[in-house]
């Protein structure tokens, strides 16, 4: 391990598990745990729960569990050792300097980016401010940039040459290496090193921090692609970041406003609107929605009318929704872009449009019935079938009979038949919710097959039960444990045991392998969530000495066939049916 158990244990503590998920999805209080949608797995009704006295989380439909440091590394992609570097910081906690020369070479490798991407972006904004950016200028003012907004983010302008920014960056003693692995420099066909930017307007990339972590950079004259993007680094990764947040999350605004492009972005916050982000020129990703729902109580999705644009907009609605984020849709009117649209009519026109924004529901009924022209009989069904679908597949009941009444008599259609359209889609889809596939299997761990998952069992009723490990100790010692990984932790168990007389199964799953942790907290939520603890551990402990027996047993069968020698086939003979009594007499007990 990179690092103590207490500091570990000290960052799990640090960070309470209802506070930490809550920042993902809503969680609703039901007796003593909490529950919400499974952000691990599709699901329409609540089967995640999370235990505040234990501190652990458990999904009941897909089985994964752990303690706080599981759920992010799941939620987050993180590697262990990242996830505690993300919750220390959370809780303010320092963090000592790994041991690991190779995580210390990574973290190496991400400040040297870090930097010379900041070096590489000042290059690029005074090249603009320089001569030979006029033209640059002239094009970013005809888009109605002001000085301030270049500087706030940053503009710049990269320069015709094949290796101008490379040179430069070689000049200040970069290695090819570092101007590869940051992705501001190619390789060329000859093999030396070529600008990957050139002649193009350059926009920084931000993270939260407001490190420079990549760059986007727009033609000026229209050859080659529109935009040229840093492709993914060891400091970027597009799935997860959205561009302009590091501005937007200190608005004051509760909302985000989610666009498509750079230029509205840009424009949006240079019209004060300080809440517009944008996704980095990919389809949202579920990771973007729950950083997007970390930063807000609402989310404004405003993408191009096109066809394009819409399909985009239905996509990233539906990963919204996932992530548990209350979402409208702003429709900009004429086909125009937000950056033509707020530039042409000004701010208030645009703020106007958000507080028109309308649902989720309307706007994905609205797309369908934008695909029938409503003259003919067949083209009312169509959308009568259509509504039902959506309506349907909407969670909240109240809602679906407001928006029934509301959509049947928009569209001359009669409530009667839409409601009994939407009972018919929604029995049918019971069935696969309740034959819900157990996805334990396929995630276990390898276990052994006859010990182990009795001994996981005996491990976390102790941590269920401290008191009683003396009793187990006794029984069952280290060398007792047949199962390897169970062996393992038992072994990190009795030592704590030992020394603080306490761990919780939280504390004990903290720096297991995901799928290991959502073993045992599967364990501590299906089979062992007993009244009476002391008493499943003595049936345990039964279970495993009979176990023991039996393979004693199958040996001596052995021996009896193999030997020759009368006398000691007699004493073999007493020796299983000696043993056979003792089995006969533990199974009895446990009954
Ligand atoms: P747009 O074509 O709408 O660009 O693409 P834009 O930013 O609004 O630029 P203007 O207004 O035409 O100058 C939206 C976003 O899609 C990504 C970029 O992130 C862009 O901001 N994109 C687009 C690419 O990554 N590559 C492309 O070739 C085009
Ligand atoms: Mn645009």
């Amino acid at each position: 391990m990179l690092y103590p158990e207490e500091i570990i244990e000290e960052v799990r503590l640090r960070n309470d598990i209802v506070d930490v998920v809550s920042g993902y999805i809503k969680l609703e209080r039901k007796g003593k745990s909490y529950f919400g949608l499974c952000p691990f797995h599709n699901e329409k009704s609540p089967s995640f729960c999370v235990e505040p006295t234990k501190q652990f989380f458990y999904c009941f439909g897909c089985n994964k569990g752990g303690s706080v440091i599981q759920f992010i590394m799941n939620i987050e992609h993180l590697e262990f050792v990242d996830a505690l570097k993300f919750l220390a910081d959370r809780a303010g906690i320092q963090l000592p300097e790994p041991e690991d020369s190779n995580e210390r070479e990574k973290a190496k490798i991400r400040k040297d980016i870090l930097e010379i991407n900041r070096e590489a972006a000042r290059f690029f904004y005074s090249f603009l401010a320089g001569s030979e950016g006029l033209k640059a200028q002239a094009y970013l003012k005809s888009r109605g940039l002001a000085e301030g907004t270049i500087r706030q983010f940053g503009l710049g302008l990269s320069p015709n040459g094949w290796s101008t920014l490379t040179d430069h960056l070689l000049s200040k003693g970069a290695s090819s290496d570092l101007l590869l692995a940051s992705g501001l420099s190619v390789k060329s066909k000859n093999g030396g090193l070529i600008d990957r930017f050139r002649n193009r307007i350059m926009f920084p990339i931000f993270d939260i921090r407001g490190n420079v972590i990549g760059f986007g950079g727009r033609v000026i004259d229209g050859s080659g692609p529109k935009y040229v993007n840093s492709p993914d680094t060891p400091v970027y990764d597009k799935s997860r970041e959205l561009y302009g947040l590091n501005f937007a999350r200190k608005s004051k605004s509760k909302r985000l406003l989610l666009l498509e492009g750079y230029m509205d972005v840009i424009s949006l916050h240079q019209a004060g609107i300080d809440y517009a982000v944008a996704s980095l020129g990919t389809a949202l990703t579920q990771m973007q929605a729950w950083i997007l729902k970390k930063y807000s109580e609402e989310i404004i999705i405003a993408y191009d009318a096109d066809s394009a644009g819409q399909r985009a907009t239905l996509r990233g609605l539906d990963i919204l929704e996932k992530a548990g984020c209350n979402v409208r849709v702003l429709i900009i009117p004429q086909g125009k872009d937000p950056d033509e649209y707020v530039r042409n009519y000004g701010p208030e026109k645009f703020k106007n449009l958000i507080e028109g924004a309308i649902s989720l529901l309307d706007y994905k009924i609205r797309v369908r019935k934008n695909m029938h022209n409503l003259d003919t009989v067949e083209d009312k069904l169509k959308l009568l079938n259509s509504i039902a679908d959506i309506l349907a597949a909407h969670d909240n009941q109240i809602e679906r009979e407001l928006y029934s009444k509301s959509y049947a008599e928009q569209y001359g259609i009669s409530l009667e038949a839409l409601q009994s359209e939407i009972m018919k889609r929604m029995r049918g889809r019971q069935v696969p919710e309740n034959k819900r596939v157990d996805t334990a299997a396929v995630n276990l761990p390898r276990i052994d097959k006859r010990y182990g998952e009795s001994e996981y069992m005996l491990l976390v009723m102790l941590c269920n039960e401290n008191r009683l490990y003396p009793k187990v100790v006794s029984q069952y010692g280290i060398d007792s444990f047949m199962d390897e990984g169970a062996k393992k932790i038992a072994k990190r168990l009795y030592e704590k045991l030992e020394r603080d007389n306490s761990c919780v199964i939280a504390e004990l799953v903290n720096g297991l392998e995901p799928a290991l942790a959502s073993y045992l907290v599967h364990l501590a939520e299906t089979k062992c969530n007993v009244e009476d603890v002391e008493k499943a551990v003595l049936h345990l402990l039964n279970r495993l000495e009979i176990l023991k027996l039996e393979d004693l047993q199958k040996d001596t069968i052995e021996k009896i066939k193999n030997e020759t020698d009368g006398i000691k086939r007699q004493e073999l003979g007493l020796e299983f049916s000696h043993r056979a009594a003792r089995i006969a007499q533990l199974k009895k007990m446990s009954n």
